[in-house]
């Protein structure tokens, strides 16, 4: 085995074609282009189209990633896909996508963590490869959340939106990812859920997102500032020497309100919230890749990941470029 750690050696983004804006959205519920500006500070979200499946979302950022990664589909060891919008029950939306890319044989699951299954599934992978058992992983987050919501529902229909990100994990002998924290507490399914079930050949319960948004609010600061210095208190790191803030992309006043928190100025966090809305476990690899592929993210520096959602899961992965 040579090298101990991980690295993201490449990544990839897919947006589907079809924008929403919330001018739009006006045409469909009692809500306002400023409400939805002022309270979460999106302007639009992408919409999957009819024949588009959350593993063809996935298809399309992960080629993106291999192809960064300078890596073909056959070399993987291992595919991991976040997601809480699988094509359909079984089988998992990571096998479908590995017979997509030809990636055959390689290991394949779902890592059904809401929002935060794109930091779960990075810390997932980093412990295969660090263990010496693979040499490259993908890890994807993908969503189709425009087909969980209830588009009467202004509370939440505002919220969120389909897309995909990517990234292909490789061996190395320097990190990479420094280290990873997650935590779960089932104790708040009520506060956010889609409480519906697949049985007796039909759906029963209610199969859409319903939150208690103040709630979530208050939850997702308090723990996105508790894991991030938990991040930096085990690793010897000082506020000061975070380049860059990735936190899940729900709503600007959360990701505002966890950087007030933590001391980091907003220059150092990547936001764009505003323009592909809530896509759950896409968001965090959906900003990451903007942030590489304009340059902000540059070799040397320290990135931190932290995402939150339902279950409730949250986690940080602190990630040496
Ligand atoms: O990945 C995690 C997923 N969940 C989240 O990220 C949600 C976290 N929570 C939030 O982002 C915020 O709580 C919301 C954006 C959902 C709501 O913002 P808020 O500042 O907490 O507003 P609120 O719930 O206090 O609602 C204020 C008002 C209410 O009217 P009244 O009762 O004051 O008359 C709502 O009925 O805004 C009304 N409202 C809307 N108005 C226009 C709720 N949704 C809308 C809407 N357009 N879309």
């Amino acid at each position: 085995m040579s090298g101990s750690y991980s690295r993201i050696v490449g990544t990839g983004a897919y947006l589907p074609a079809k924008i929403l804006t919330n001018k739009d959205l006006e045409r469909m519920v009692d809500t306002s282009d400023e409400w939805i500006y002022a309270r979460t500070g999106i302007r639009q979200r992408h919409i999957a189209a009819d024949e588009e499946q959350t593993s063809d979302l996935a298809l399309a950022a992960s080629r993106t990633a291999l192809a960064t990664a300078g890596i073909d589909a056959a070399d993987l060891d291992l595919v991991v896909v976040a997601t809480t919008t699988p094509d359909m029950v079984f089988p998992s939306t990571a096998c479908i996508l590995q017979a997509k890319l030809g990636a055959r044989n390689c290991p394949a699951f779902d890592m059904q963590a809401v929002c935060s299954g794109f930091v779960y599934g990075l810390a997932t992978a980093d412990q295969f490869i660090r263990s010496g058992q693979y040499r490259n992983a993908l890890v994807v987050g993908a969503e189709i959340y425009s087909r969980i919501l209830d588009w009467n529902d202004r509370a939440t229909c505002v919220l969120f939106g389909d897309g995909a990100g990517a990234v292909v994990l490789q061996r190395s002998n320097k990190p990479g990812i420094i280290s990873s924290h997650l935590h779960a507490d089932g104790a708040h399914v009520d506060m956010l859920s889609v409480p519906g079930t697949v049985s007796g050949g039909k759906v029963s319960g209610r199969p859409f997102v319903q939150m208690d948004g103040q709630s979530v609010f208050k939850f997702a600061v308090k723990v996105l500032d508790e894991v991030a210095k938990e991040a930096l208190t085990a690793n010897h790191i000082e506020k000061s020497e975070i380049d860059w803030l990735i936190p899940h992309q729900a709503n600007i006043r959360i990701i505002q309100a966890t950087a007030r928190k933590l001391g980091i100025s907003m220059e150092k966090v990547v936001a764009t919230v505003d323009r592909h809305a809530n896509t759950s476990a896409a968001s965090i690899p959906l900003a990451l890749d903007e942030a590489v592929r304009d340059g902000r993210i540059r070799a040397g520096q320290h990135v931190l990941l932290e995402g939150v959602g339902g279950g409730f899961t949250w986690g940080a992965v602190l990630v040496r470029w």
